[in-house]
């Protein structure tokens, strides 16, 4: 696995760092609301682990898993649920928890699910942000780290839903994503 890495692009310090400091942030936000954290499968799980040790608040944590990518590095632009939440949000402070925001459509697409369900309100929290690839406009109420047009894998994320236990995020050999 390590011989396909060509290099690292963010190293798990700095992941680590960043998810302190949006803990730290949503804590003071949302400290007396009712807080619900909405992991999003697969990518989401290993920042979200991170992310709530640092959140010193209660909170309720569910999941949805969603799929726009398969074993493609272009989103197919159509995203899918594969598994809903269990969890009602009506009157609750719903915060999306992602590891990334590329084209932004899985994360609309997410807002606008969980706006219809009668929330007080729908934010987001993605460990990484890859402005320069974005096709809708939305808000990332918490940001983490900026990344540039480089397709990544690692702390969660996939290619052909291989990589995601890599701690760091890194980028692959261009042969692996050309076979
Ligand atoms: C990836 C990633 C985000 C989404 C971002 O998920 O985890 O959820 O794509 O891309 P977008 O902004 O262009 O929509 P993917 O669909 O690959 O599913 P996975 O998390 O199960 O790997
Ligand atoms: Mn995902
Ligand atoms: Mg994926």
């Amino acid at each position: 696995m390590l011989e396909d890495i060509e290099k690292v692009l963010i190293t798990r310090e700095e992941l680590q760092k960043s998810a302190e400091e949006l803990g730290k942030r949503i804590s003071a936000d949302y400290r007396g609301k009712k807080l619900v954290l909405i992991g999003v499968l697969k990518g989401g799980v290993v920042f979200l682990s991170d992310l709530i040790r640092h959140i010193d608040i209660p909170l309720d944590l569910d999941f949805i898993s969603v799929s726009s990518y398969g074993d493609s590095t272009r989103s197919s632009g159509v995203v899918r649920i594969m598994k809903d939440v269990d969890i009602d949000v009506m009157g609750k402070h719903v915060l999306i928890v992602e590891d990334l925001v590329d084209s932004g459509l899985t994360l609309k697409y997410l807002k606008d699910l969980f706006q219809a369900r009668g929330p007080k309100d729908v934010k987001c929290c993605a460990a990484l942000d890859k402005p320069s690839r974005r096709e809708v406009e939305i808000e990332i109420e918490y940001k983490g780290i900026e990344i540039p047009d480089e397709f990544v894998v690692g702390y969660g994320m996939d290619f052909a839903e291989r990589y995601r236990n890599l701690p760091d995020v890194c980028v692959l050999k261009p042969h692996i994503y050309y076979e």
